[in-house]
C-alpha cells in the first residue's frame, strides 16, 4: 500500500478543500493519505512516504506563499528527484501562470512531476474530479 503525504498551505481553505479531495483519491486507490501542513514538515519525514502532493495558492504576484510554505518547500526540493511528487493550487484573478512557474522550477530541480492541478477559486466539479485522479494517481 502506498502511503502518500499531502503537504499543503492555504489561507482561505480552497487549496485545503483541494487536498482533502487529492486525499479521497488516494483512499479510494486504496493507499494511505496524510494531510500535513507545510509548517509540520520538512525534508526528515520524505522517508516516510512514497509520494507527496503539494499544494499551494498563487500569492504575491504569481508566486508561493512566502512564509510557510515556501521555506519549508525551499528545503525540501532538493530531496525530491527520484521521488514520485504531484504539485496542485488554487488560484484567482490570472491564468494559473503560478503554477507554470513552480513546475518549471521543479523540472530544473530535477524533480519528476507526475501531474498537477489547478482549481479557480473553490474546486468546482472538473478541478474536483482532477483532484481525485491525482489522488489515485499517486497512490499507485
Ligand atoms: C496576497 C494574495 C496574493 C494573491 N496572488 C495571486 C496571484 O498572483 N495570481 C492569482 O491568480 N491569484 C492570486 N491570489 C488569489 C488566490 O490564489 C486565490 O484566492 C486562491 O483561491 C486562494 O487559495 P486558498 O483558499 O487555498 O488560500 C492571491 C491572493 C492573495 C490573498
Amino acid at each position: 500500500m502506498n502511503k502518500v503525504a499531502i503537504v499543503y498551505w492555504s489561507g482561505t481553505g480552497n487549496t485545503e478543500a483541494m487536498a482533502d479531495l487529492i486525499a479521497q483519491g488516494v483512499r479510494t486507490a486504496g493507499g494511505e493519505a496524510d494531510l500535513v501542513q507545510a509548517a509540520d514538515f520538512d525534508s526528515s519525514k520524505l522517508d516516510g512516504y512514497d509520494a507527496f502532493a503539494f499544494g499551494c495558492p498563487a500569492m504575491g504576484d504569481e508566486e508561493l506563499e512566502e512564509m510557510e510554505f515556501l521555506p519549508m518547500y525551499d528545503e525540501v526540493e532538493p530531496h525530491l528527484p527520484g521521488r514520485k511528487v504531484a504539485l496542485f493550487g488554487s488560484y484567482d484573478w490570472n491564468d494559473g501562470e503560478w503554477m507554470e512557474l513552480w513546475e518549471k522550477r521543479a523540472e530544473e530541480a530535477g524533480v519528476d512531476v507526475v501531474d498537477s492541478v489547478i482549481a479557480k477559486d473553490y474546486p468546482d466539479d472538473d478541478a474536483s474530479a482532477d483532484c481525485m485522479r491525482l489522488g489515485t494517481l499517486i497512490a499507485k
